[in-house]
């Protein structure tokens, strides 16, 4: 017998629009939102502020097992500290792929958001939600774009926070650069899951593919 709410899978690669998405789906269906790639930013901006390596997997193990990682909304916290912006920085994202591929960090986060969301009543945004952390989600979404249109929907979120501006084609280079090494990791590598919905949002609006997830979750979850 399940006892849980509702669990929703939003999974898919950098600059697909999963998080302005996610978040409109989360207010329109009273359900809880998690932002997972916030927890492996967290962790690199811990890493990069602290004195272990980028290389030391026990050591960022340690790190991820003893800090409070705090996910909301509208802010993220790391051990009280306000890391919101410090997370969204062109160094932290440069950083996360290599974090995100050990599996000994992946363990502790995957855990964290296991518990954070076992009472169901929640939507998670990420690479392996419908994967590895809920392989059995109620619904699964593999949202993604083309490598160009995503490339222009990164710079236009840059501007939007006040970031110096990238040129296109080198922000195309870095979004493929990180989907590879997503992709490709050994662990938990980004792919669609069996059972998940494909959905291309290319010449989409946000508003539309909000009211087709929308939909797609009244059809499963009533
Ligand atoms: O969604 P994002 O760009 O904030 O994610 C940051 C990085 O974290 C991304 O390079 C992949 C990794 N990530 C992951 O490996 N697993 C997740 N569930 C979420 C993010």
């Amino acid at each position: 017998l399940r006892t849980r709410k509702p669990i929703v899978a939003i999974d898919g690669p950098a600059g697909a629009g999963k998080s302005s998405v996610t978040k409109m789906v989360a207010q329109q269906l009273g359900l809880f939102y998690l932002d997972t790639g916030a927890m492996y930013r967290s962790i690199t901006w811990l890493v990069m502020n602290s004195d272990v390596r980028l290389t030391d997997e026990p050591g960022i193990a340690e790190l991820a097992n003893q800090a409070t990682i705090e996910v909301t909304e509208t802010y993220v916290k790391v051990n009280d500290q306000d890391v919101t912006q410090a997370i969204r920085t062109p160094e932290v994202t440069a950083n996360v792929s290599a974090i995100a591929a050990q599996g000994a960090v992946r363990q502790v986060l995957v855990r964290q958001q296991q518990e954070a969301a076992a009472r169901g009543g929640v939507i998670l945004e990420g690479r392996d939600i419908g994967t590895h952390v809920f392989p059995d989600a109620e619904l699964k979404i593999f949202l993604t774009a083309t490598p160009a249109e995503r490339a222009r929907r990164r710079q236009k979120d840059l501007e939007r926070m006040g970031q110096p501006a990238e040129d296109l084609a080198a922000l195309e280079q870095s979004i493929a650069e990180r989907d590879a090494k997503d992709s490709n990791r050994l662990i938990a590598p980004l792919r669609k899951a069996s059972d998940a919905v494909e959905v291309v949002t290319d010449g989409m609006t946000i508003e539309q593919v909000v009211a087709k997830l929308v939909a797609m979750y009244r059809s499963v979850a009533g």
